[in-house]
């Protein structure tokens, strides 16, 4: 166990050794098992978490604004429209001045090209650690309930696991690609046979394909890619499939809606599920466009996992939070 985590902040999902994570792990089922007996947990009694948002939110608010409740703290929500940052505040001012008044910065910002810089430009400047809740690289917090998922219904030994990380059609826009990223990057480290599916124009930034490759080769892991996702499902003990933005190929609104109109068989459905092993699970983030996305059958069926899925983060995001702000 690796307990030196106090005021570290949790941007890439690199920031965290491989023993760090399994601290993390450790703790969040901890917490999930005093939650579930009722236990008082309240670690950060008088801690305050800002969490600013520059994008929407349902789960990464809920979970968070409730988490921080549960371990004794307060969150404030703060939309970035209601804020003086539009007006001039910089993010050497927002870290200076939140990171005084809190003991805790989460934010989500996943504009491309923008996000993940900003974050670390109030890290820069910020007496308190910086908690990504999404930027356009990475998911971390949403990976971290992944792999605490994954280990739940498959075992802590990811070893020989075939993982399947694949893109998939979707037609409301363009999202991030920081969810394929933090997994490709995670799950290698774990011993897992990462596969990443995807059609051509939506591949991800090289350099993270070369880390992944990287810590595969380092961990004993696997990492290949191929641009068919019925051969990448084939035997897979997971089936991760999500729809991402091209962004790498054109930021173009309307070339971007052109190319993803070429791929819409690439729909998790009952016949792609058949592929994989039996007692394959089917994960998604959500929110996921239902009989687009992912079919009704996949989403409400026997392999899903994804309310589990949700439900770590929750206890994950303590974790973390009960780590690093106390
Ligand atoms: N998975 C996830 O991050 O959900 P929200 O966008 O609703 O927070």
């Amino acid at each position: 166990m690796q307990t030196g985590l106090r005021g570290r902040s949790l941007i890439s999902d690199l920031d965290f050794s491989k023993e760090e994570v399994e601290t993390v792990l450790d703790v969040a089922w901890d917490l999930k098992a005093k939650r579930a007996m009722g236990l008082p947990h309240a670690y950060l009694r008088d801690k305050t978490l800002a969490m600013l948002f520059f994008f929407s939110s349902t789960r990464t608010r809920g979970s968070f604004e409730s988490g921080i409740a549960q371990l004794g703290g307060h969150g404030a929500f703060i939309d970035s429209k209601v804020t003086q940052i539009a007006h001039g505040d910089t993010e050497k001012e927002l870290g200076e001045i939140f990171g005084r008044y809190f003991d805790g910065i989460a934010i989500r910002h996943v504009t491309w090209g923008v996000g993940n810089r900003y974050l670390n430009l109030v890290k820069e400047a910020s007496r308190a650690p910086i908690l990504n809740m999404q930027c356009e690289d990475y998911h971390p917090f949403q990976c971290l309930a992944d792999l605490m998922t994954i280990q739940e219904k498959k075992g802590r030994d990811l070893r020989k696991k075939k993982i399947v990380v694949s893109w998939a059609y979707a037609e409301s826009y363009r999202k991030p690609n920081s969810v394929a990223n933090s997994l490709i990057l995670q799950l290698p480290r774990f011993g897992a046979d990462v596969v990443l599916a995807h059609p051509p124009e939506f591949n991800l930034k090289p350099e993270f394909i070369e880390e992944a490759k990287a810590l595969a080769k380092r961990y004993g892991g696997a990492f290949t890619m191929t641009d068919d996702m019925e051969e990448a499902i084939k035997d897979a003990d997971v089936v991760y499939a999500k729809s991402w933005g091209p962004m790498m190929t054109t930021t173009t609104e309307e070339e971007a809606i052109e190319i993803t109109r070429k791929y819409s068989s690439w729909i998790t459905d009952e016949k792609k599920m058949a592929l994989a092993r039996p007692d394959a699970i089917y994960m998604h983030p959500l929110p996921a466009e239902r009989d687009v996305e992912v079919t009704s059958a996949v989403m409400d069926g026997p392999n899903s996992v994804v309310f589990d899925q949700a439900e770590n983060r929750l206890h994950a995001q303590k974790a973390v939070m009960a780590l690093t702000m106390c």
